[in-house]
């Protein structure tokens, strides 16, 4: 077991120690921490769980799992190599370049384990469409496509409620991890009338794969159109066939379609992740996360596997910014 001390009790935090974390027998929770003295005290009423200000840093334990809002990720990460631990950290890694690099080779030089959990390469639909993508040929073409209301929320204008960092995010890495890796950037926001103009909720993209490929993005949690997934709704062309998934919003529903030439569409089963919770792909990460802890096993999670996907955010947010500029993809750390 490794000995955990967990930080930041928000919504997702709190969401992983109550249904996470016991489900994943290979983290033992030692101790939880966050700054705000009111999220302490709903984390305890809620779980009976003591709660701290802070780390301790001289208390016996092995790891430390960072599900702070964006801005302490790297910060965390830095303090806790330095003292020794391995880190599990929520995605996105960090949007400062330099940094994620300095922190990959801290943890590298340490011989201490960095992920990144980059929860949606989990999923159950992702791993049948990866597999299926083997009978499609040379992939030429992609449109991908992420849809949600949450106007109800607090949503602001900051990396930490973003549609391109909390969801592109997940979406970007699923085009690296199922597709190829991503050469160059053109976003374009938009946004519908009612939106606040300093909120970022929609965008549509372009991403120029390495080998040719083109995909066709589109986000925005401010959609009054039919909910898609939370790895959102593909469709996947190849010089062979398609392949295409979608499903009622929940991650264990979804339907993945393969059509091959001259045959008739196949529907491919999609196992229920093996979860009562239905947090399946955590758990996966958690188990990732152990076996490179344990064996030293290489993982797609990694820090330097992630510096990837830090790239494709920052080229987003950059053309974004630069109202619609192509902007070409510097993986950091790479020259
Ligand atoms: N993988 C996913 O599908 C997924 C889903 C939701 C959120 N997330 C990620 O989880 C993280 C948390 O999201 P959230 O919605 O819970 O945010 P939140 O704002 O609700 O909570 C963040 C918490 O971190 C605490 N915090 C900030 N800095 C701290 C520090 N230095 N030390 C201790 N505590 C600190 C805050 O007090 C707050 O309680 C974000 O990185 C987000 O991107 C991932």
């Amino acid at each position: 077991m490794i000995r955990t001390v967990q930080v930041g009790l928000g919504a997702w935090g709190t969401d992983w120690a109550v249904r996470v974390l016991p489900e994943a027998p290979e983290l033992a929770a030692v101790g939880f921490v966050d700054t705000d003295p009111l999220r302490r005290a709903e984390f305890t009423a809620l779980t009976g769980a003591p709660a701290s200000a802070a780390v301790d840093w001289s208390a016996d334990f092995d790891a430390v799992l960072v599900t702070t809002s964006l801005g302490a990720h790297g910060p965390l990460a830095r303090t806790a190599l330095e003292a020794g631990r391995h880190v599990l950290l929520e995605k996105p890694f960090t949007l400062d370049p330099a940094e994620a690099v300095e922190l990959v080779e801290l943890a590298e030089s340490r011989g201490l384990v960095l992920l990144v959990s980059q929860n949606h390469r989990f999923f159950p639909a992702v791993a049948v469409a990866k597999e299926a993508l083997a009978h499609v040929g040379q992939v030429r073409n992609a449109r991908v496509s992420f849809r949600r209301d949450h106007r109800f929320q607090a949503l602001g204008p900051s990396p930490d409620t973003s549609v391109l960092h909390q969801l592109a995010a997940h979406h970007f890495d699923l085009v690296r991890h199922l597709l190829a890796e991503v050469v160059a950037v053109t976003a374009h926001r938009w946004r519908r009338g009612q939106d606040p103009d300093a909120l970022l909720s929609s965008f549509s993209a372009t991403l120029e794969l390495v080998g040719g490929a083109l995909v066709e993005y589109s986000a925005s949690t401010s959609s009054q159109a039919t909910t898609t997934p939370w790895s959102g709704e593909w469709v996947i062309e190849g010089d062979g066939g398609a392949v295409e998934w979608s499903g009622e919003s929940l991650v264990n529903l979804s339907r993945v379609t393969v059509h091959r030439a001259g045959l008739p569409p196949e529907t491919v089963p999609v196992d229920a992740p093996p979860s009562k919770a239905g947090v399946g792909d955590r758990v996966a990460v958690v188990r990732d996360f152990a076996d490179a802890v344990h064996e030293g096993r290489a993982s797609s999670l990694s820090g330097r596997a992630n510096l990837g996907t830090v790239a494709v955010l920052l080229a987003a947010w950059d053309s974004l910014e630069r109202g619609g500029a192509r902007v070409e993809v510097r993986v950091p750390g790479t020259g």
